[in-house]
Formats: structure tokens, C-alpha cells, sequence
């Protein structure tokens, strides 16, 4: 004799058999094995069979709802590997695909990554300013006087309200003083601009990299062994390096470095790269006054700064023959330096 659950399992898997997508199948899998599942109501009917029947048909019951889950299952994946088959009919995988161009680092940009590298390894944290400045932190904070030629009409870029565009880096050594008391130990990398003839080696808007270390006892000695070991890290370590007294007003000593390496294409040349000094006491002076304190002290403090042409020093490592490139988005340029 056939037992009513030999001939559910029939009829639910023929069922499982011809149904024909996810949702053909969910009704079968409800029909049968829900809560009130024809399958599943067999549980409730036990409770009123003999002493004899029950542990026979609670075994069947057991093996008829494996099979149909088991049935469910495959039936299941089934279905789910023919949708992704059928989906895949459809493409043409022999067609070429979108290409996806690969962007790069602009070379300036990786020449100031190094840059800082090397600075962060000596201590350097670095500290930024706005490009449009007053002329406060441009020149007057900097002891440069109001008849000094950088502050004319025809070398700067004035907005109508008077501020005008940072003609170099320096305005950060100021914004830092203020913002914080010694020891500082900074570099600040970003743009500045000059209303210069432009040619291949100038350009209206360059890039610096300011540095500023304030601590007691700080010397020439330290300026020159800072820069001396940036300059060997960053283009090689036969790198030669000249300092040649110079004038800032806002540093004294004042010195320009030159520098010059085989390693580089400028070969026996040497290449003007930095102006540094020794922060002026009338700098620190003109700090206190802004910051209403005495924590830049002369007599305790002194300090060393520089500031470096970052388009220069690209140049040269990388060989670029003409600053106007780094500003024409020639891709023809930029993918030699990817
Ligand atoms: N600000 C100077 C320039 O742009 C460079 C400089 C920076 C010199 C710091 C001395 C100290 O030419």
C-alpha cells in the first residue's frame, strides 16, 4: 500500500519538476512544506496515531520532507544558473571593452611629495596660508618696507580691496607665529605669484616650499646642514651646494643657494634654488606686537627660513625644459612623467 506521504512526494516533486521560475517554485515549497503545508500538517496528524504507527510514519515524514527540500534546493539553483547563462547569451564578449585611462601624479606634485618626505623625516610638520593675503603679512610683518620695489604695482597682482596674491610663500612663516609660541618647525608648500614677463623659466604663478625653524640656539649651522642634506637627499648625494650671501629683509644673514650635480641633465651648471637667512629680530618683533606677547623674545629665540622654487627644482630633476609646461595640460607632456 502507498502511503498518503509516499504520494505527496510525488506530486511535489513533479510539481518541483515543471515549475518554471523562482516564483512557480516558492508556491510549491508553500503548498507543501509551509505551515500549513499539505506535508507539513502530517506533523499535527501523528499526535493521534497508535503506539505502533508513529515512529514508521514519523521516519517517512522525515524522509519524504528531506527529499522535497532537497528537491526545492536544486530546482533552485537550477533556475539560478540558467538566468545567468541566458544573461550571458546576450554578450558579445569578443567586443573590444571601454578603455579606462589611467590618470598619473602631475610632476609637480611628485616633486613636492618627495620634498616633503625628506622635510617630515628632519621634523617638519607642515602649515599653510591663503594665496589672496593682506599686505600686512605679505610685507610690512616681513620688515619690508612700503617703498620696497617687490611691493609695486607693476611686480604684484592688487585685488581692488587692497589684498593682493602672496608674491611668495614667506606670509606663512607669519601666520604660523601667530598662531603658536616656539619652538616651530615648518614647511609650507603652495603657490605664489608675480606679475612677471613670462618666458621658459617665468611664470605668473610658481610654487614654494617655506620653511621656518624657531628654537633657542638655532644657528647658520643648522640652516645650512638642513638644507645641505634635503638638496643630497632629493637630487643625490654628490650633490654640490653653495650658499652665496645675499639680501631679504626679512632674514639676516641672507643667502641664495645654488646648487649642481652630474647626476642631473643641468650636468656642470650651477642653479639658483633657494633664498634662506636668519629670521630678523624686527620680524619676531613685529609677531609680538600682533600677538600682544613676548614669546618670540629675540634675546631667547632665533630661527632659520627658506624658501624654495618648487617649478625650478622640478625642472631640473625631471629634465622639463620650459615652466609654461607644467600649466598646458599638454597630455603628451604630463604621460612622460606617469
Ligand atoms: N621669500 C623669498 C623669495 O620668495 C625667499 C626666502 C624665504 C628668503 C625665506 C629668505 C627666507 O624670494
Amino acid at each position: 500500500m502507498i502511503h498518503p506521504l509516499e504520494e505527496l512526494r510525488a506530486a511535489a516533486l513533479d510539481e518541483i519538476t515543471v515549475a518554471s521560475d523562482e516564483a512557480a517554485l516558492d508556491a510549491v515549497r508553500v503548498r507543501y512544506l509551509g505551515r500549513s503545508g499539505s506535508i507539513s500538517s502530517w506533523g499535527e496528524r501523528m499526535k493521534s496515531l497508535s503506539k505502533e504507527e508513529k515512529p514508521v510514519v514519523g521516519k517517512l515524514l522525515h524522509e519524504v520532507r528531506s527529499a522535497v527540500t532537497a528537491g526545492l534546493e536544486k530546482k533552485s539553483e537550477k533556475l539560478r544558473t540558467e538566468k545567468e547563462t541566458g544573461a550571458l547569451a546576450d554578450l558579445d564578449i569578443s567586443l573590444p571593452g571601454t578603455p579606462n585611462e589611467l590618470g598619473a601624479l602631475h610632476p609637480l606634485t611628485q616633486m613636492l611629495d618627495r620634498a616633503i618626505a625628506i622635510f617630515r623625516r628632519m621634523g617638519f610638520a607642515l602649515a599653510e596660508g591663503p594665496d589672496v593675503e593682506d599686505e600686512w603679512h605679505c610685507f610690512d610683518a616681513l620688515n619690508t618696507p612700503p617703498d620696497h620695489p617687490a611691493r609695486a604695482e607693476q611686480d604684484t597682482f592688487y585685488l581692488p580691496d587692497g589684498r593682493l596674491l602672496r608674491t611668495h610663500t614667506s606670509t606663512v612663516q607669519i601666520r604660523t607665529m601667530e598662531a603658536a609660541p616656539p619652538p616651530i618647525r615648518v614647511i609650507a608648500p603652495g603657490a605664489a605669484f608675480r606679475r612677471d614677463e613670462i618666458d621658459a623659466t617665468h611664470s605668473a604663478q610658481f610654487h614654494q616650499i617655506e620653511g621656518l625653524y624657531v628654537d633657542e640656539r638655532v644657528s647658520v649651522a643648522d640652516l645650512k646642514g638642513t638644507l645641505e642634506f634635503f638638496f643630497r637627499e632629493l637630487l643625490g648625494a654628490d650633490t654640490d651646494v653653495r650658499f652665496r650671501p645675499h639680501y631679504f629683509p626679512f632674514t639676516e644673514p641672507s643667502f641664495e643657494i645654488d646648487v649642481k650635480s652630474k647626476a642631473l641633465k643641468s650636468g656642470e651648471k650651477w642653479i639658483e634654488i633657494c633664498g634662506c637667512g636668519m629670521v630678523h629680530p624686527a620680524v619676531f618683533e613685529e609677531v609680538n606686537r600682533a600677538r600682544g606677547d613676548a614669546a618670540y623674545d629675540p634675546e631667547k629665540w632665533t630661527g632659520f627660513a627658506f624658501g624654495l622654487g618648487m617649478d625650478r627644482l622640478a625642472m631640473i630633476l625631471f629634465d622639463i625644459p620650459d615652466i609654461r609646461l607644467f600649466a598646458q595640460n599638454d597630455l603628451r607632456f604630463l604621460r612622460q612623467y606617469a
